[in-house]
């Protein structure tokens, strides 16, 4: 589990992050949602250690990320996947080297069990066949899926995901959802996921963190995010094409 408390961050004098406290479960795929601008990077960046908060704790397990020593930062960046917007492999790199990085970073085994393993998490994302070929060579969402091989290499107890949608046609963003909650349940992950994806909302909402201008406006799940009385989470929501027409259908 992680959890913050009280959470604050500033740039040049303006808060963006203002005050949230906040618990992401093991096991559950955790969305953050809000409009563009509404400080869902910062906060993601915040909870991986990218920023630094002003005032606030960044409980791991119950560890304060904040007070942690190098080696308590290079232990829990093991254990911590990311996925950022784009899928940033690196592009001199086939498809199977790009998941072999972070075992030939991170760990001491052999390079035949390093292979094994880079293979295993190819073959879990259904890349297999395309070990051999380039970033260039790759369709947008067989980036995506290497990019989150390359993310569970190293079996992760942790999985940050920003807009791991963008880009992608819903066809193809169902089954990157799909793909990051069943490995969030397989693995007993804490999975945290920025998105402005309605379908992902309603697909893999297991708990709804909803961030209104830097606050935490609204929280809980996909079942209840269609039946809220927050105004401003059904102004967000009414936005969507999607939640109109349930709404509809509702009445
Ligand atoms: N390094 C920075 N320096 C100054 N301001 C920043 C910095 N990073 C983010 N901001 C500001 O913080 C606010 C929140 O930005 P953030 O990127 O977190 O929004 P977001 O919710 O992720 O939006 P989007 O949905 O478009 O990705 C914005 O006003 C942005 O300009
Ligand atoms: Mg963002």
């Amino acid at each position: 589990m992680i959890e913050t408390k009280h959470l604050i961050k500033s740039f040049d004098g303006k808060k963006i992050i203002k005050d949230i406290s906040a618990t992401f479960e093991q096991g559950k795929t955790n969305l953050v949602i809000g409009r563009s601008g509404s400080g869902k990077t910062v906060f993601m960046k915040l909870l991986i250690g990218l920023l630094t908060p002003d005032s606030g704790e960044i409980l791991y397990d119950g560890r304060n990320l904040p007070a942690m020593n190098k080696n308590e930062l290079n232990a829990l960046r093991q254990k911590t996947g990311m996925l950022f917007q784009g899928s940033a492999l690196f592009d001199s790199m086939t498809v199977m080297e790009n998941v072999m990085f972070p075992l030939t970073m991170f760990t001491r085994e052999t390079r035949q069990k390093q292979e094994k393993r880079a293979k295993f998490c190819l073959e879990r994302v259904q890349m297999k066949e395309a070990a051999d070929l380039y970033p260039g060579e790759i369709s947008g969402g067989m980036m995506k899926r290497t990019a989150i091989a390359r993310a569970i290499a190293l079996n992760p107890q942790y999985l940050f995901c920003d807009e791991p949608n963008s880009g992608l046609d819903p066809k193809t963003s169902l089954l990157i959802d799909e793909l990051i909650h069943d490995i969030t349940q397989e693995y007993s992950m804490t999975t945290v996921i920025n998105t402005h994806d309605m379908n992902s909302v309603m697909n893999i909402g297991d708990k709804i963190m909803f961030i209104y201008e830097g606050k935490k406006e609204w929280e809980g799940t996909k079942d209840e995010v269609m039946n809220s009385a927050n105004k401003k989470l059904n102004d967000f929501l009414g936005a969507s094409d999607l939640f109109r027409k349930v709404r509809e259908l509702e009445q």
